[in-house]
């Protein structure tokens, strides 16, 4: 499927942020770790929630969707094998907590990599090792098994990952006794995820310096819980706002949670008003961009998934900017396709900042420079990954001209309607 894009046009309105992919998928695993049904609002309709219905009925939920709203209950595990399908999303691998907590055993699809690299799930396998499991490695599977069930464990992730953060939580929420991870991650998408498990009956409490400590129980209960907006969307909406010279209000924008990206847009000269209803974005009238050098990192860091829409707004900015992406080794395969478009970025192997970086003195072309401005003018793309495909979108509607982009299953994976909210802010969009 592609967008046909004609660009140029102010973008102004109010678009609604719905809930956030990164935790809603997230939350469908958790509800598996009860017998009891489970009701979760404002729940997006994407493509990764798609795939995760499939893998959850593969395990036995029950699955119901009204408008927003999703109901999932999953009285009995009635397989722990996961539908190979499944493999195009990270979730599967989420599952192996509930699964070994309520039957003790787990076989799950290797996770293929992907197009922002090679995703591997070493410290999920080493966090849950610790707590008792048996993993066994085959080429195309693994076979989980926790015979006498999971035990609390003191856990020292080597990275704050965000998924491995979450499998042990989930994990850790039926074990018997106290589970400690250190150098846990602690964005909102988990904050929210342990609230919902807190009022479905999971002890879980944050210490200072990204430890996280559970006390396992023995059962958990049904829950209704709201999904956190997806802040995402709302730093796609912002960059949107600034790129096009308009003014959009990201309706239920929370600030708490773009509090790094709200300074950032700040210094490039885009601005925001926070509103009793959400976050408004424009840019003041004759105001230029300005470079900035940027540098990814896990929360409270600038996200990795709001550098491809920023760097949009970098090659309109006056002057050289630098951007440094520290958590991913392959994410800027969208500057070629920005560089088609008029842009001037250069991608190299060199570290461009100052975070301790794992990808020092490696091949990954993690640090981009980006010379601006630069008129961007329509092209014909290929979407890469969801968030490259957003700043496809980005570009396209800032750009003088027509753009094609195809492959947008991959960005209807993570914005639900996209094209149409788009068009009523004034988009000139179509899906064909
Ligand atoms: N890593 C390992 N070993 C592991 C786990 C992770 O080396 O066992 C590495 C990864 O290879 C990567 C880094 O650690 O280089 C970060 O990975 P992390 O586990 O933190 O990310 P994730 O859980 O796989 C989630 C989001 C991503 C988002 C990142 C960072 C979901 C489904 N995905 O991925 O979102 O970029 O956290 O915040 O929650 C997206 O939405 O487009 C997306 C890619």
């Amino acid at each position: 499927m592609k967008f046909i894009i004609n660009g140029g046009k102010k973008l102004e309105g109010e678009i609604k942020l719905l809930g956030a992919k990164n935790a809603a998928t997230k939350m469908m695993v958790a509800s598996m770790l009860t017998s009891e049904p489970c009701t979760l609002i404002n729940f997006p309709d994407i493509g990764d929630v798609r795939i995760t219905e499939e893998l959850c009925r593969s395990f036995g939920s029950e699955i119901k969707r009204e408008e927003n709203t999703l109901r999932i209950h999953t009285p009995e595990i009635a397989s722990a094998t996961a539908v190979s399908l499944s493999r195009r999303n990270r979730i599967p691998i989420l599952a192996l907590g509930p699964l070994l907590a309520r039957v003790g055993k787990a076989e799950i699809p290797i996770l293929g990599g992907d197009r922002i690299g090679p995703r591997p799930v070493d410290i999920h396998i080493a966090a849950l090792t610790a707590m008792g499991a048996r993993i066994e490695v085959l080429p195309d599977r693994y076979i989980a098994a926790a015979r006498g069930g999971l035990r609390g464990a003191r856990i020292n992730l080597r990275y704050p990952s965000v998924g491995a953060t979450e499998n042990t939580v989930l994990a850790a929420v039926l074990a018997s006794g106290r589970t400690v991870i250190r150098n846990a991650a602690v964005e909102p998408e988990i904050i929210d995820l342990v609230k919902m498990l807190q009022k479905m009956g999971a002890i879980i409490e944050f210490g200072t310096d990204r430890v996280i400590y559970i006390d396992g129980v023995k059962k958990l209960r049904g829950v209704k819980h709201s999904v956190l907006p997806d802040r995402n969307e709302a730093v796609s909406f912002a960059c949107l706002a600034v790129a096009t010279g308009g003014r959009i209000l990201a309706r239920d924008a929370r600030q708490e949670d773009l509090m790094t990206f709200l300074n950032v847009l700040r210094k490039i000269g885009g601005e925001y008003e926070v509103t009793g209803d959400g976050v408004a974005f424009y840019r003041p009238k004759d105001q230029p961009l300005r470079p900035l050098n940027i540098e990814t990192d896990t929360h409270p860091g600038y996200m990795t998934d709001w550098q491809q829409p920023l760097a949009v707004l970098l090659t309109q900015a006056d002057g050289i900017s630098t951007v440094h992406e520290t958590v991913y080794e392959d994410r800027f395969g969208y500057a070629r396709d920005l560089n088609l478009m008029g842009a001037e970025i250069k991608v190299e192997a060199r570290c461009l900042g100052e975070l301790p970086c794992r990808f020092k003195n490696k091949e990954f072309n993690h640090g981009a420079t980006i010379l601006g401005p630069r008129p961007l003018r329509g092209a014909n793309l290929v979407v890469r990954d969801l968030r490259s495909g957003i700043a496809h979108v980005i570009a396209a509607l800032a750009a003088d001209g027509e753009s094609v982009i195809d492959g947008v299953e991959e960005i209807d994976r993570g914005y639900e309607r996209i094209d149409e909210r788009l068009r009523a802010l004034g988009a000139d969009i179509i899906r064909k």
